[in-house]
């Protein structure tokens, strides 16, 4: 049984992510969408929102049935040991350019040095995804712009900002 865990802090979930997502589920048995609650940048949305619309996105994208398999959770701390205690024995992250690279290389190489026996595997994201980021689509959400060719209607719907606010 191989098990992945596929880290990130999702905000939000893209159609990118979900290329990875699906890609990573057509080569592991079990893949855990792991949401960073993170204490370093502040995330625009809750942890446990991002990981309420991974969910959604699972099954509006991939179908009920990825939805099911696909396990989404938050998390604290270190990958590593979150890889460790679910006994994972991959760590999924996605690749859409080359400048995504170097940062990664780095990641992979300490989890490495955290974890060796854990190993980091990458998928390139389509072609199509390859310009996407979540900031980019928060930014462009904020500003009341179309994102419905960046993220699923389930999380588009999330992000329209409160004009009475
Ligand atoms: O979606 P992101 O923000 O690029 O994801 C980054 C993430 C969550 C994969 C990375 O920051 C991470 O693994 N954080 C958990 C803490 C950790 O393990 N740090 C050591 C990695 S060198």
């Amino acid at each position: 049984m191989r098990l992945a865990v596929y880290p990130g802090s999702f905000d939000p979930i893209t159609y990118g992510h979900l290329d990875v997502i699906a890609r990573a589920r057509d080569v592991f048995d079990q893949l855990i969408v792991a949401v960073l609650i993170n204490t370093r940048k502040a995330p625009s949305l809750d942890a446990d929102v991002r990981a309420e619309m991974i969910a959604e996105a699972i099954a509006e994208v991939l179908g009920p049935s990825a939805a099911a398999e696909t396990e989404v959770i938050t998390f604290q701390g270190l990958t590593v040991d979150l890889a460790r205690t679910r006994g994972a024995s991959s760590i999924v992250r996605g690749l859409r350019a080359l400048s995504d690279f170097e940062n990664e290389l780095a990641i992979a190489h300490l989890n490495r040095k955290l974890a060796p026996s854990i190993d980091s595997v990458f998928f390139m994201t389509g072609i199509e995804h390859s310009y996407l980021s979540s900031s980019l689509v928060r930014e462009i959400a904020a500003f009341g712009g179309d994102v419905s060719a960046m993220v699923p209607s389930s999380v588009a719907r999330r992000l329209v900002p409160d004009r009475h606010a």
